[in-house]
């Protein structure tokens, strides 16, 4: 094994753990992915977040077999589709984090952008985020709904599931998840309350200012 993949596995342990021990992942909810230069490492399926072994993490291989490690997640599709489609990404994060789950079980839900541009930083981290129809967790069609999206959404959420976030590295993709979660919490707390959004003119200045997403 190389010291980048000893290093990334340490990361996952680590990120993983502070996600659970933060509350946005509980039981055995959520997987984390991140990219290797010979395929994927990903969470065991039925692993807590909060308690994985670096040496269990299960490693897939640049064509899809699964190579070491535990049985991968059940969403190893979902990740791969996000690698597939955005050659940028090295890291992907579902979570099943309250406050985004919340958004994606409203009716009234906007399927083209579900998280408003309320605040700098969602802009900035996560971007415009897509509600996908549910499908069973596990389902395979959740892969190619991320595939049809053609990598132009860093993050989506599964209806009446939960959110998938992916990220350059697996700390931004960690953060991004989290600031996903928070104006999600924003959202909830502002509905029915005349909020003020951020004008298409300040969203593209942080987009000129600090990079698209
Ligand atoms: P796995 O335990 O297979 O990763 O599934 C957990 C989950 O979050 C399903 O959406």
């Amino acid at each position: 094994m190389t010291d980048a993949e000893h290093q990334l596995r340490h990361d996952m342990v680590r990120l993983c753990r502070s996600l659970f021990d933060r509350g946005f992942s509980v039981g055995t909810a959520g997987n984390v992915s991140a990219k290797l230069p010979d395929g994927i490492l990903m969470t065991p399926t039925n692993a807590t977040l909060g308690s994985l072994e670096a040496a269990r993490i299960s490693k897939i291989d640049a064509a899809g077999n699964h190579v070491s490690g535990d049985k991968p997640s059940k969403e190893v599709f979902l990740h791969q589709a996000f690698y597939e489609t955005r050659p940028e990404a090295g890291a992907v994060v579902h979570l099943h984090s309250t406050w985004a789950t919340a958004i994606s079980c409203l009716a009234d839900t906007d399927p083209d952008d579900c998280i408003p541009p309320l605040t700098p930083y969602v802009v900035m981290r996560v971007g415009r985020v897509k509600l996908l129809p549910y499908v069973k967790p596990g389902d395979p069609r959740t892969g190619d709904m991320i595939r049809d999206l053609d990598g132009d959404y860093s993050a989506v959420l599964l209806a009446n599931h939960g959110p998938v976030v992916s990220g350059k590295t697996l700390f931004s993709a960690v953060c991004a998840a989290e600031e996903l979660e928070e104006t999600a919490k924003l959202v909830v707390a502002l509905q029915g309350k005349k909020s003020r959004l951020l004008t298409d003119e300040q969203v593209t200045e942080l987009r000129t200012t600090f990079g698209q997403i």
